[in-house]
């Protein structure tokens, strides 16, 4: 959630129509081409929904029967299926109870007609089925994803509070980073949010090492034009683009961690990792640069020591930040006080439940400067 804009520009320039931005979703038609470039190359996006059918319903007992006399014929007996669902009805109040429904409809259908019935397996299906019902507008849709987008494949190991690709990804693009210059990360854990900040750097699109996707199990998947694409994607890498992009972390497991997986990512060689307290590590010197990260929450430490250690970081910053613009992001509201820094921007995000704010810190030289310190 407050990523829509974000995905719906990036949904234009590969070329979607009819663009329409909804609540955490954004709607645009295209064809199969299209269909297989969004899994490869939207940074933004959790999931590729293709609708199959939409319509009214105000009963379960309509639901079941609507599912059941549409054509289930492309899952044929050999392949599994599940169904996922996302519900906000007062008629159909628990998605599970939703999602069996439709899954049972979709198995008399199949055994009704061909006296055999696929398996359901929920773990790594054949077919994904989505179920959207908002009151009595029930929409159903393949997945063309299968495991949801933000999986990239190169986190194999993680700290504790690992932001979701997804969104450090977003995060990075509502910066307006371009993919030049300078970009650090003081407290990058598992080195998330410097390695999205590489791959775009290296235009290398989020699903590259992935390359794998629920469509590929579709019936009418067309293995020649997934591999122009991907080929075309992979000409179009850049080996040694105009970035320089640091990551940092106190501990120097997380560091570990973020040099395994910016390997796999096959961004190493662009990323300078250090393992340094922020009081110590010292980011470049610039005329213009960017830094985002997400310190800790606060969850385990008491209130007093969270303000002070916000407080600490903002002081760090007016010492040796100067010509950045930094942005911060965090759940906690009354820590983000202690920063002690003019904010220039603030968004809203969700990070899985939770409230994340995004905040902008513009950190410049002389009178700007003192004017941004309250
Ligand atoms: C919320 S996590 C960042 C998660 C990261 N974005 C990721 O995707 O894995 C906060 C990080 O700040 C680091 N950290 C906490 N205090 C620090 C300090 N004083 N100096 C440097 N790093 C610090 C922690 O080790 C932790 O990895």
């Amino acid at each position: 959630m407050g990523l829509e804009d974000v995905l719906a520009e990036e949904v234009r320039v590969l070329g979607g129509k009819k663009i329409s931005i909804g609540v955490r979703s954004v709607s645009y038609s295209g064809d199969d081409t299209l269909l297989y470039k969004s899994n490869l190359h939207l940074r933004t996006a959790l999931k590729i929904l293709k609708p199959i059918k939409a319509f009214v319903s105000r009963s379960q007992d309509s639901l079941y029967d609507q599912v059941k006399a549409m054509d289930w014929s492309f899952i044929s007996s050999d392949r599994t299926f599940a169904v996922e669902s996302a519900v906000n009805s007062r008629i159909f109040k628990h998605s599970k109870y939703a999602s069996l429904l439709v899954k049972d409809a979709i198995v008399d259908s199949l055994r009704e007609r061909f006296g055999k019935r696929p398996n359901v397996d929920i773990t790594s299906p054949d077919f994904r089925i989505h179920l959207h019902i908002d009151n009595d507008n029930v929409e159903l849709s393949l997945d063309s994803s299968g495991e949801s987008l933000h999986k990239r494949r190169y986190r194999v190991r993680q700290n504790i509070a690992p932001l979701n690709e997804v969104l450090a990804a977003g995060l990075i693009l509502t910066t307006g980073w371009d993919g030049k210059g300078i970009f650090t990360d003081p407290m990058c854990g598992s080195g998330t949010i410097p390695i999205e900040a590489a791959m775009i750097a290296k235009n290398i699109p989020p699903g590259f090492i992935r390359n794998e996707f629920g469509f590929m199990n579709w019936d009418d998947f067309n293995p020649e034009l997934w591999g122009a694409i991907y080929d075309d994607a992979e000409s179009k890498i850049v080996n040694s683009p105009d970035a320089q992009i640091h990551g940092s972390d106190f501990s120097r497991k997380s560091i570990e961690i973020s040099v395994g997986n910016a390997t796999l990512a096959k961004v190493d060689n662009l990323i300078n990792f250090s393992t340094l307290d922020i009081a110590k590590y010292e980011p470049p010197v610039a005329d213009s640069a960017l830094t985002v990260f997400n310190p800790p929450y606060g969850e385990r430490m008491s209130v007093s020591d969270i303000k002070n250690f916000y407080k600490a970081v903002g002081d760090r910053l007016k010492e040796a930040y100067t010509n950045y613009d930094v942005w911060i992001l965090s759940s906690n509201k009354d820590a983000m006080k202690s920063i002690g820094l003019r904010t220039s921007k603030r968004l809203t995000f969700k990070n899985g439940p939770l409230e994340v704010k995004f905040h902008k810190y513009e950190l410049y030289k002389g009178s700007k400067k003192k004017k941004n310190i309250s």
